[in-house]
């Protein structure tokens, strides 16, 4: 009675709350057939990110690791007209995929699929006149979370969201002797976030379809 019954919920939840979307349904299912792996945000999970974006008006969001596409297009959707989403993906499968499901969602003209390692890529992207990002969403390779964070500090303002994904992983991050890239990653951004003065972060758990697993929200203070 553990995952069992929190996909059943999450199923239910969003039944309830999350109406079917061909752009999103069409996202899926594309990146199945090309054989992505299955780990896009949850619906629920992707309603989230969207109302988040939109709580703070967000105009502009960066996120880092595109897979499908998937989270993107809720991000995308949460932006008012004239509003843009600038994503980052190593994987050139990934990022081909991501593209044609933005193109079929007719978003393909406020998304920016940038092909790379992000540690590359960020860094010309400061480089780049534009105004700070409204809301950063990370959730690419997990090792690399804490100077995934440190970019997001630098792209963004007082008022901006940093989110992070897949910080709890079935609640292993709390051991302290793993030798897991992933889980050593969460663990030195937690201790990055407990000194960093600049935000305040909470991390919240959740159960669902993907599991037992957790966001963190930072908001930008100073
Ligand atoms: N945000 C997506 C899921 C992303 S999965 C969604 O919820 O729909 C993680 C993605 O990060 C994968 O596509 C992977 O190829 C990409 N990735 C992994 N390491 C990366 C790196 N160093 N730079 C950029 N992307 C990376
Ligand atoms: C997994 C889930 C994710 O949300 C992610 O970004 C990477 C991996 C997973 O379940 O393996
Ligand atoms: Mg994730």
């Amino acid at each position: 009675m553990t995952q069992k019954i929190w996909t059943a919920v999450d199923d239910y939840l969003s039944d309830m709350l999350v109406p079917p979307d061909r752009a999103l349904a069409a996202a899926l299912e594309a990146s199945a057939d090309a054989g992505l792996p299955e780990i896009a945000v949850s619906p629920n999970q992707g309603k989230l990110l969207m109302l988040l974006a939109r709580s703070i008006n967000a105009r502009s969001v960066l996120e880092i690791g595109t897979l499908g596409g998937y989270s993107t297009i809720w991000l995308a959707r949460a932006l008012p007209k004239g509003g843009h989403v600038v994503t980052l993906e190593a994987v050139p499968t990934h990022a081909e995929v991501a593209r044609a499901n933005f193109k079929r969602a007719r978003l393909g003209a406020m998304i920016d699929v940038r092909l790379g390692k992000a540690l590359d890529l960020l860094p010309k992207l400061a480089t780049e006149k534009r105004k700070p990002f409204d809301f950063v969403f990370i959730d690419a390779d997990k090792e690399n979370i804490p100077d995934y964070f440190a970019w997001a500090l630098k792209l963004t303002r007082p008022g901006s969201l940093i989110v992070v994904d897949n910080v709890i992983r079935g609640g292993r991050v709390i051991d302290a002797q793993t030798r897991d890239q992933n889980i050593r990653g969460v663990r030195r951004f937690n201790e990055m976030l407990k000194k960093e003065k600049r935000v305040s972060a909470t991390t919240i758990q959740t159960v669902g379809v993907k599991g037992y697993d957790g966001f963190t929200l930072a908001v930008v203070m100073k």
